[in-house]
Protein backbone atom coordinates (compact mmCIF):
# COMPACT_ATOMS: atom_id res chain seq x y z
CA UNK A 1 0.00 0.00 0.00
CA UNK A 2 1.32 3.52 -0.53
CA UNK A 3 2.03 5.58 2.42
CA UNK A 4 -0.24 8.55 3.20
CA UNK A 5 3.27 10.53 4.30
CA UNK A 6 6.77 9.74 4.76
CA UNK A 7 8.31 8.84 8.37
CA UNK A 8 11.48 9.45 9.75
CA UNK A 9 13.96 6.44 9.90
CA UNK A 10 15.74 5.18 12.93
CA UNK A 11 19.75 4.56 12.20
CA UNK A 12 22.30 2.90 15.09
CA UNK A 13 24.73 4.63 14.53
CA UNK A 14 26.42 5.61 18.07
CA UNK A 15 30.50 5.30 18.21
CA UNK A 16 31.88 6.02 15.01
CA UNK A 17 34.94 6.97 14.14
CA UNK A 18 35.97 10.61 14.05
CA UNK A 19 32.15 11.27 13.85
CA UNK A 20 30.88 12.27 17.04
CA UNK A 21 27.93 10.96 19.00
CA UNK A 22 27.04 14.77 19.40
CA UNK A 23 27.17 15.24 15.71
CA UNK A 24 24.83 12.74 14.64
CA UNK A 25 22.66 13.17 17.67
CA UNK A 26 21.82 17.11 15.53
CA UNK A 27 22.61 15.32 12.20
CA UNK A 28 19.12 13.19 12.65
CA UNK A 29 17.15 16.18 14.05
CA UNK A 30 18.24 17.89 10.85
CA UNK A 31 16.72 15.16 8.92
CA UNK A 32 13.29 14.46 10.91
CA UNK A 33 13.03 18.57 9.85
CA UNK A 34 13.25 17.41 6.03
CA UNK A 35 10.64 14.32 6.45
CA UNK A 36 8.32 16.51 7.97
CA UNK A 37 8.65 19.50 5.87
CA UNK A 38 8.13 17.05 2.62
CA UNK A 39 5.11 15.78 4.30
CA UNK A 40 3.86 19.68 5.67
CA UNK A 41 4.72 20.45 1.66
CA UNK A 42 2.96 17.70 0.45
CA UNK A 43 -0.23 18.44 2.65
CA UNK A 44 -0.65 22.27 1.38
CA UNK A 45 -0.26 20.87 -2.36
CA UNK A 46 -3.39 18.62 -2.10
CA UNK A 47 -5.04 21.72 -0.15
CA UNK A 48 -4.96 23.47 -3.49
CA UNK A 49 -6.17 20.41 -5.12
CA UNK A 50 -8.97 19.60 -2.63
CA UNK A 51 -11.40 21.30 -5.11
CA UNK A 52 -9.63 19.82 -8.58
CA UNK A 53 -8.11 23.06 -9.56
CA UNK A 54 -5.46 25.60 -9.27
CA UNK A 55 -6.89 28.57 -9.53
CA UNK A 56 -4.75 31.79 -11.07
CA UNK A 57 -4.71 33.58 -7.26
CA UNK A 58 -3.45 29.95 -6.04
CA UNK A 59 -0.86 29.66 -8.87
CA UNK A 60 2.03 32.02 -6.84
CA UNK A 61 1.99 29.85 -3.38
CA UNK A 62 1.07 26.66 -5.47
CA UNK A 63 4.39 27.54 -7.58
CA UNK A 64 6.50 28.01 -4.61
CA UNK A 65 5.50 25.04 -2.50
CA UNK A 66 6.04 22.81 -5.83
CA UNK A 67 9.76 24.49 -6.38
CA UNK A 68 10.45 23.20 -2.69
CA UNK A 69 10.10 19.89 -3.26
CA UNK A 70 13.40 19.52 -4.82
CA UNK A 71 14.99 20.95 -1.52
CA UNK A 72 13.17 19.03 0.96
CA UNK A 73 12.63 15.62 -0.89
CA UNK A 74 16.62 15.29 -1.85
CA UNK A 75 17.09 16.64 1.76
CA UNK A 76 15.15 13.76 3.06
CA UNK A 77 16.10 11.02 1.19
CA UNK A 78 19.99 11.77 0.70
CA UNK A 79 20.10 11.97 4.45
CA UNK A 80 18.82 8.57 4.55
CA UNK A 81 21.75 7.21 1.59
CA UNK A 82 24.07 8.79 3.78
CA UNK A 83 23.25 7.25 7.34
CA UNK A 84 22.83 4.10 5.63
CA UNK A 85 26.09 3.47 4.30
CA UNK A 86 27.67 4.49 7.54
CA UNK A 87 28.26 1.88 10.27
CA UNK A 88 30.40 1.11 12.91
CA UNK A 89 33.73 -0.78 12.41
CA UNK A 90 33.50 0.01 8.89
CA UNK A 91 36.35 -1.29 6.20
CA UNK A 92 38.54 1.34 4.69
CA UNK A 93 37.90 -0.33 1.20
CA UNK A 94 35.42 -2.73 -0.78
CA UNK A 95 36.62 -6.49 -1.03
CA UNK A 96 38.45 -7.14 -4.16
CA UNK A 97 35.88 -9.07 -5.15
CA UNK A 98 33.35 -7.09 -4.83
CA UNK A 99 30.80 -5.39 -7.43
CA UNK A 100 31.67 -2.11 -6.92
CA UNK A 101 35.31 -2.65 -6.85
CA UNK A 102 34.90 -4.25 -10.32
CA UNK A 103 32.38 -1.21 -11.68
CA UNK A 104 35.02 1.90 -10.33
CA UNK A 105 37.93 -0.03 -11.94
CA UNK A 106 35.72 -0.27 -15.52
CA UNK A 107 34.35 3.52 -14.84
CA UNK A 108 37.80 5.07 -13.62
CA UNK A 109 40.79 2.61 -14.36
CA UNK A 110 41.29 1.52 -10.93
CA UNK A 111 39.37 1.54 -7.23
CA UNK A 112 41.74 4.23 -6.10
CA UNK A 113 41.48 6.79 -9.41
CA UNK A 114 37.88 6.37 -8.12
CA UNK A 115 38.60 6.96 -4.66
CA UNK A 116 40.70 10.30 -5.57
CA UNK A 117 37.74 11.51 -7.64
CA UNK A 118 35.17 11.11 -4.87
CA UNK A 119 37.05 12.67 -2.05
CA UNK A 120 38.17 15.61 -4.21
CA UNK A 121 34.58 16.57 -5.57
CA UNK A 122 34.02 16.13 -1.54
CA UNK A 123 36.76 18.73 -0.98
CA UNK A 124 35.05 21.26 -3.48
CA UNK A 125 34.17 24.30 -2.14
CA UNK A 126 30.60 25.16 -0.88
CA UNK A 127 27.83 23.54 0.94
CA UNK A 128 26.68 20.10 -0.42
CA UNK A 129 27.05 16.45 -1.61
CA UNK A 130 29.84 14.18 -2.90
CA UNK A 131 27.61 11.26 -4.42
CA UNK A 132 28.36 8.56 -6.70
CA UNK A 133 26.16 7.37 -9.03
CA UNK A 134 25.14 4.12 -11.36
CA UNK A 135 23.98 4.85 -14.48
CA UNK A 136 21.39 1.67 -14.58
CA UNK A 137 21.89 1.91 -18.67
CA UNK A 138 24.96 0.33 -18.48
CA UNK A 139 26.68 -0.03 -14.92
CA UNK A 140 28.96 3.06 -15.33
CA UNK A 141 29.94 4.96 -12.24
CA UNK A 142 30.32 8.73 -11.87
CA UNK A 143 30.83 10.86 -9.05
CA UNK A 144 28.65 14.09 -8.97
CA UNK A 145 28.44 17.41 -6.84
CA UNK A 146 25.57 18.32 -5.84
CA UNK A 147 24.84 21.85 -4.57
CA UNK A 148 22.45 22.10 -1.83
CA UNK A 149 20.61 18.96 -2.52
CA UNK A 150 18.75 19.08 -5.77
CA UNK A 151 21.16 20.90 -8.14
CA UNK A 152 23.05 18.60 -9.83
CA UNK A 153 21.17 15.08 -9.34
CA UNK A 154 21.05 12.97 -12.49
CA UNK A 155 17.80 12.14 -13.26
CA UNK A 156 17.34 8.08 -13.70
CA UNK A 157 20.59 7.64 -11.89
CA UNK A 158 20.93 5.69 -8.72
CA UNK A 159 23.12 6.77 -5.77
CA UNK A 160 25.16 4.43 -4.82
CA UNK A 161 27.15 5.98 -2.06
CA UNK A 162 26.53 9.33 -0.36
CA UNK A 163 28.86 11.48 1.54
CA UNK A 164 27.09 14.92 3.09
CA UNK A 165 29.78 17.42 3.30
CA UNK A 166 27.80 20.41 4.38
CA UNK A 167 29.45 22.19 6.81
CA UNK A 168 27.23 20.60 9.47
CA UNK A 169 28.21 17.49 9.15
CA UNK A 170 31.32 17.68 10.71
CA UNK A 171 32.05 21.18 12.27
CA UNK A 172 31.18 20.33 15.78
CA UNK A 173 34.39 17.93 15.27
CA UNK A 174 36.49 19.37 12.50
CA UNK A 175 37.17 23.07 12.13
CA UNK A 176 35.45 24.31 8.77
CA UNK A 177 39.26 23.66 6.95
CA UNK A 178 39.51 20.42 8.20
CA UNK A 179 36.93 18.81 5.82
CA UNK A 180 39.83 16.74 4.58
CA UNK A 181 39.91 15.02 8.21
CA UNK A 182 35.98 14.67 8.39
CA UNK A 183 36.36 12.70 4.98
CA UNK A 184 38.78 10.45 6.10
CA UNK A 185 36.37 9.68 9.14
CA UNK A 186 33.82 8.90 6.50
CA UNK A 187 36.19 6.59 4.94
CA UNK A 188 36.65 4.99 8.12
CA UNK A 189 32.69 4.21 8.41
CA UNK A 190 31.74 3.03 5.56
CA UNK A 191 29.64 0.35 4.80
CA UNK A 192 30.62 -1.31 1.88
CA UNK A 193 28.03 -4.05 2.51
CA UNK A 194 25.59 -1.43 1.71
CA UNK A 195 26.88 0.13 -0.99
CA UNK A 196 27.21 -3.30 -3.02
CA UNK A 197 23.49 -3.69 -2.43
CA UNK A 198 22.24 -0.73 -4.20
CA UNK A 199 24.13 -1.57 -7.21
CA UNK A 200 21.74 -2.59 -9.42
CA UNK A 201 24.13 -3.16 -12.20
CA UNK A 202 25.98 -6.10 -10.01
CA UNK A 203 24.85 -8.92 -12.36
CA UNK A 204 26.16 -7.10 -15.49
CA UNK A 205 29.19 -5.56 -14.36
CA UNK A 206 30.45 -9.41 -13.21
CA UNK A 207 29.90 -11.34 -16.45
CA UNK A 208 31.29 -8.30 -18.31
CA UNK A 209 34.60 -8.54 -16.11
FE1 LIG B 1 23.22 16.88 6.42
Amino acid sequence: MVPKSYKTKEFDLSGLTGISDKTLEMHFKLYDGYVKETNRLNEKIAETLKDGKVDHEEMPAYSELTRRLGFEYNGMVLHEYYFGNLRRKGEPEPEKSSSFRKAAEQSFGSFETWKTDFASVGKMRGVGWAICFEDLENGRLSNHWITLHEVGNVAGFKPILVMDVWEHAFLLDYKPAERPKYIDAFFANLDWKAVERRLRAADRVSRAA
